[in-house]
């Protein structure tokens, strides 16, 4: 959901710091974002969709990196030689340079933000981000950022942005799954979610409203890559029935005790999604419009040779 008209642009940065701040430490665990096999293969399969194939970049800078799910797995592929990371919040970044150093892996990390990057002209070869571009409240400004600070020829890809269509399709399996929850519920033996309302729960709902901005059409991301200059400018559509699937399964999981699911639905959940999202990827992507996916990719290259 957008945030508030009234927001300023100065509020909507510094609730996107506290917020995400406060996030740091359980978002790995709770976006299921993986360090091996499994996240590697979803993260290059993105990459590569992206930017038609696979090839190394010597110098990378990831906007919003968050905990690292993009830039430590491409580190550990070795489409990256040097990664640099920035995000407005510290607290992520702490938990980013925390899996790097399990990992093994040397990443410079920088906090600040997406519209005012501390680097000189030219200085990266790929500049790219997940996730990101839909908190960011000024579009125009972070995408002339972007553009000045790549290489001539070299690329820009955001994925894993809310599509406006897609958000409004995939509301239907939200409540579908909302409406039969306890029937669910009596079927899993699990009892109902324990009440949130306390720790913060209010507080930390309130600021999610405001941080983020913007849901896409193909349009308006085509529109904002090209007016900062990149060429061939292409927005993909990611995640349909996948999408409706996970929805379906995390609304049913939301309104149960976390610890009363069974590991068999879990499984079966997970492993659903990642096939589902195979069948996107083969069957729908590459017929249907963009408009109508869950999630948006834009791709663009900074003129030159
Ligand atoms: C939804 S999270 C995605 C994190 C990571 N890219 C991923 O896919 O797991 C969005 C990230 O963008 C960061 N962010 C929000 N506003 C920002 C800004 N103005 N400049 C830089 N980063 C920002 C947040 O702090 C957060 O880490």
């Amino acid at each position: 959901m957008p945030a508030p008209a009234t927001a300023t642009a100065d509020e909507i940065r510094s609730v996107n710091a506290r917020y995400h701040d406060g996030a740091a430490a359980d978002y790995d665990a709770k976006w299921g974002i993986d360090y091996g096999e499994v996240g590697r293969r979803q993260v290059l399969g993105k990459v590569a969709k992206a930017l038609g194939g696979a090839r190394r970049y010597e110098r990378s800078l990831e906007i919003g990196a968050g905990t690292g799910y993009f830039s430590l797995n491409m580190l550990q592929a070795g489409v990256v030689a040097d990664a640099v990371c920035i995000d407005i919040s510290a607290g992520m970044l702490d938990t980013l340079q925390a899996n790097a150093v399990r990992l093994g892996l040397d990443v410079a990390t920088v906090a600040c933000d997406a519209e005012e990057l501390p680097f000189e002209d030219a200085s990266f070869d790929l500049v790219f981000g997940h996730a990101v571009l839909h908190h960011l409240p000024d579009l125009t400004r972070a995408f002339a950022e972007f553009r000045r600070v790549l290489r001539p020829g070299g690329s820009v890809v955001f994925a894993g942005e809310p599509s406006y269509h897609g958000d409004r399709l995939a509301r239907v399996p939200k409540r579908a799954a909302a409406a039969v929850a306890p029937l669910w519920r009596r079927a899993m033996r699990a009892g109902p979610a324990p009440d949130d309302s306390g720790d913060g729960a209010a507080e930390h709902h309130a600021l999610e409203a405001v941080v983020d901005v913007h849901a896409f059409t193909p349009d308006t991301l085509a529109r904002a890559a090209r007016a900062a200059g990149f060429a061939d400018v292409r927005v993909r559509g990611e995640e349909l029935v996948a999408n409706w699937f996970g929805w379906a399964n995390r609304a049913l999981e939301a309104t149960a005790d976390p610890d009363e699911v069974p590991w068999a639905w879990k499984v079966y959940a997970f492993r659903g999604y990642l096939a589902l999202q195979e069948l996107d990827r083969r069957l729908f992507e590459p017929r249907l419009p963009p408009a109508i996916f869950y999630n948006l990719m834009v791709s663009g290259r900074a003129p030159g040779p």
